[in-house]
């Protein structure tokens, strides 16, 4: 038997782990993970015990050989990892409800990942990561780091840039979700179509070619978007609102986030709609996980409850369970992943993380060559990477006048008045978790 795997899940209590664990029993042949080391902080311990030990009655009930810790002690968990991945939420979900509350009682768009609660979410979070980089030097200088912490591609570009750390991988669940479900609409198996990403986490686009070297990417544009019932692909967006006119020219498939930059405006009056009846998207995922951690009580219960694809980040933890197994068996997965660019878009500085369509090998991400956007898509893309790389830099530095420029360079965020007051309410909100703001 082959020497068996350490991994080591920082962020370990959040609901997702179920889905995590089952991904790993799934591959346990190929991929004997002996010890999972969820790890946690004093505020998420309950969770972190109630999640652990449904993890426990998983591995059990399956019956492989895998000891599962439960830790709030991170340097003792990462001594000697293989693997660590990174699942954690700086401030919990109260966090994220300013981000996307703030934001929406100015009249912004208010969402996890974009506009300026994405954005605060990067400056709560790089911090940490880098943190967890500097720590895994010393105590596991072999193993290779999976982030799927959002927002997962600045996260990523931050330790490529300031961490100097390049065995990292970014991780998004939209690419996968995109994979499954519109080869399902092109009633094709999805082993036989090749779908080709290029981008920035949440604002990408795909081309997808089948067997025959057919360019499907039209027709799948047809069925997506030339009808008026077209659907997201993810639980998290409602449905796409996308212009047909506009998608047909693009010959891609825009990422369902590109609602929110091609439509901002019904984007936020259905934002502001729902606030005002039902709360944040946070408040409502407070409500989702509450019932699933009530579940995960059950002492019975030892299989991931369908519950759990009521939440957006469905399939996330499986796809890291098999770039880790791609990385760990050399199997040469196709996978969309968040990794450094170096020539494969043209258009976007080589050391930025981009998300593309890679080989999963064991020496990590081998991009497939893009080259250049068209300027369809070129312009918004490098406005973005730029806002991008401003606030990556405004999180490690603590600069006032850095973070003003990412927030007024941003499409969601509209104007520079109510940019700069939305700013300092979420900077003053978030004060515990920005000490480069407050030195
Ligand atoms: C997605 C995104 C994720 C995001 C999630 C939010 O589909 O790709 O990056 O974390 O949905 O889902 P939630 O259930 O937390 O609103």
């Amino acid at each position: 038997m082959s020497k068996g795997i350490k991994i080591v899940t920082i962020g370990g209590g959040s609901s997702y782990t179920p889905e995590l664990v089952e991904g790993f029993i799934k591959r346990y042949d190929e991929l004997p993970v002996r010890e999972l080391w969820l790890v946690d902080i004093e505020a998420g311990k309950e969770k972190l015990e109630i999640v652990g030990a449904m993890a426990k009655r998983m591995v059990k009930a399956a019956g492989v050989d895998c000891e599962v810790h439960l830790t709030l002690d991170r340097r003792e968990a990462l001594k000697d990892a293989d693997f660590v991945t990174t699942q954690l939420r700086v401030g919990l979900l109260d966090a994220r409800i300013l981000d996307e509350r703030i934001p929406l009682s100015h009249g912004l768009i208010g969402q996890e990942t974009n506009g300026a609660g994405g954005i605060f979410k990067a400056l709560r979070t790089v911090p940490v990561i880098l943190d967890i980089v500097e720590d895994m030097k010393e105590l596991c200088p072999n193993a290779w780091l999976i982030n799927f912490t959002n927002p997962a591609g600045m996260v990523t570009e931050a330790v490529l840039r300031y961490g100097n750390w390049d065995k990292v991988v970014g991780l998004c669940n939209i690419p996968v979700n995109a994979v499954f479900e519109e080869a399902e609409l092109l009633g094709e198996k999805n082993s036989d179509l090749f779908f080709q990403f290029a981008g920035i986490n949440h604002l990408h686009w795909h081309t997808i070619t089948d067997k025959n070297g057919k360019d499907r990417t039209d027709e799948l544009i047809k069925v997506m978007y030339g009808q008026d019932d077209a659907k997201s692909i993810v639980a998290n967006i409602k449905d796409n609102n996308l212009i047909w006119e506009q998608v047909e020219n693009l010959h891609m498939v825009p990422c369902p986030y590109h609602n929110y930059y091609y439509y901002t405006d019904k984007m936020l009056a259905e934002e502001l709609e729902d606030f005002k009846n039902n709360g944040t998207r946070a408040e409502k995922v407070k409500e989702i996980e509450h019932e699933l951690f009530e579940l995960y009580k059950d002492p019975n219960l030892d299989y991931k409850p369908k519950q759990l694809a009521e939440r957006g980040g469905a399939r996330y933890s499986d796809a890291a369970c098999e770039i880790i197994n791609s990385i760990h068996n050399d199997k040469r997965t196709t996978m969309t992943v968040s990794t450094r660019n170096n020539g494969t878009i043209t258009d976007l500085p080589a050391e930025s993380a981009v998300e593309v369509t890679c080989t999963i090998t064991g020496k990590g991400p081998v991009p497939y060559n893009f080259g250049s956007f068209k300027p369809q898509e070129r312009g918004l893309l490098q406005v973005m990477k730029s806002m991008e790389e401003l606030t990556i830099e405004a999180a490690v530095t603590g600069d006032y006048g850095t973070l003003l420029q990412a927030f007024t360079m941003n499409p969601l965020i509209t104007s520079g008045d109510v940019a700069k007051e939305v700013m300092d309410e979420l900077l003053e909100a978030h004060k515990q978790y920005l000490p480069a703001f407050f030195k």
